[in-house]
């Protein structure tokens, strides 16, 4: 059998990493540690390049896709929602970012904790209800194709882990 989600699952805990240290950090903060600018560059580095244009456009072009071609076989469809905490996500990473600029450390830390919180339970729903459903829902012929599809997008992020800051995932 031909699995198409493990290899999600997996990348969902180095997104989960970056999450509990940032939120750990967060309190640092209200704790009276200074804002270390560079780790909050990495962080946000990581959760656009990474989480988002990494691995949820995996999810959304890929999985999503496949699963929709066949939305009779699933007996409800939470897609739509997976797909609105994407967006969400990122307008908390756009809130970080000008938290950041702009030295606003509430908004910074409002905005990581945000981010932080949706992702958890983003994930857990991923892992446990969508992951599994997809499992079932897809034909072998479909998953032969998701796993190809799949090698396409990690061959295109292999070329830019270069980048420095993404090498530590
Ligand atoms: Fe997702
Ligand atoms: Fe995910």
């Amino acid at each position: 059998m031909n699995n198409i989600t493990q290899i999600l699952s997996d990348e969902h805990q180095y997104i989960l990493k970056v999450i509990s240290a940032a939120l750990n950090e967060c309190e640092l903060i209200e704790n009276g540690k200074e804002v270390d600018t560079v780790f909050f560059e990495k962080t946000i580095d990581f959760i656009k390049n990474y989480a988002d244009k990494f691995h949820h456009a995996k999810e959304e072009d890929i999985l999503f896709k496949a699963m929709l071609e066949n939305v009779d076989g699933l007996h409800c469809n939470p897609i739509p929602v997976m797909l609105h905490e994407h967006q969400e996500g990122r307008e908390y990473l756009q809130g970080m970012e000008a938290g950041l600029a702009n030295k606003n450390n509430t908004s910074l830390i409002e905005n990581t904790r945000a981010y932080g919180y949706l992702l958890q339970q983003h994930i857990y729903k991923e892992d446990n209800v969508l992951y599994p459903m997809a499992e079932q829902a897809l034909s072998e012929e479909q998953k032969e194709q998701v796993n190809r599809l799949y090698e396409k997008a990690d061959n295109a992020f292999n070329n830019l882990r270069n980048v420095e800051s993404l090498k530590f995932v």
